[in-house]
């Protein structure tokens, strides 16, 4: 069974208790980099569907796609409208240049060939379209799994339980230049990158953001 069928349940509500997890803390902050509403935007991703919703609040005409059958049951039970379907992000059911945005909010850590799905993602771009990604900051991850190697790419495994909820994820950690690497193969451009900083521990940044252009 994949992983996020078999933590299905535990993300949902994980995901969907208000204030839970960080994603209530950004999503505001994250937004201010997601360009305004073109005609079409995809969240590569999209699990229970709560970033879709907040997209499409904000205007976006969003397609969602997800490698789980029973979160995307969940995001469809949520938004019966929207346009929710299964597929690999490395294998995308789409044209070429279908899309002026594509979105993935924390789902490039759980892949294990990362540079795959970004060239889908730069495949069904537009020129000129944007990527805009969030990743958890590879420095946060490498305090969890440090194995004394930061430029190897290592599996994560981490069990979480919090305010009563609890979490398995599994994915890779990667150093933050196999995701810049990845980018500029499939003619992304950086134009703007953040790193948010923890809120238990603000020397250091939580996640990682970036914004690329499709040349
Ligand atoms: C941490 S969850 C994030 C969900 C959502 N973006 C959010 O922030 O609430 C990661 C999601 O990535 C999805 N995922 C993992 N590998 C995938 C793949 N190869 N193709 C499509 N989705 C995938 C999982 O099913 C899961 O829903």
């Amino acid at each position: 069974m994949n992983h996020w069928d078999e933590q299905a349940a535990n993300w949902i509500a994980w995901a969907r208790e208000p204030g839970h997890d960080a994603y209530w803390h950004y999503r505001d902050a994250f937004f201010e980099l997601v360009p305004a509403p073109g005609e079409s935007t995809l969240d590569m991703g999209c699990g229970e569907g709560r970033v879709v919703r907040d997209l499409a609040a904000r205007g976006h005409r969003v397609t969602a796609v997800d490698a789980s059958a029973d979160l995307l049951a969940a995001a469809r039970e949520a938004d019966p409208d929207g346009d929710y379907r299964r597929a690999d992000a490395a294998d995308l059911p789409f044209a070429d240049d279908e899309f002026d945005l594509v979105v993935s909010y924390n789902m490039l850590m759980d892949v294990p060939d990362a540079a795959a799905v970004v060239r889908e993602a730069a495949r069904v771009l537009r020129p000129g379209g944007r990527l805009c990604l969030s990743l958890v900051h590879p420095i946060a991850d490498a305090e969890r799994c440090m194995d004394g190697d930061y430029l190897r790419t290592v599996r994560f495994h981490t069990e979480v339980e919090q305010g009563g909820l609890r979490m398995v994820f599994d994915g890779w950690r990667r150093p933050l230049s196999a995701y810049t690497r990845a980018l500029e193969d499939a003619g992304l451009v950086i134009e703007a990158l953040r790193e948010p900083s923890d809120i238990e521990t603000p020397e250091f940044p939580l996640f990682l953001w970036m914004r690329a252009r499709h040349a």
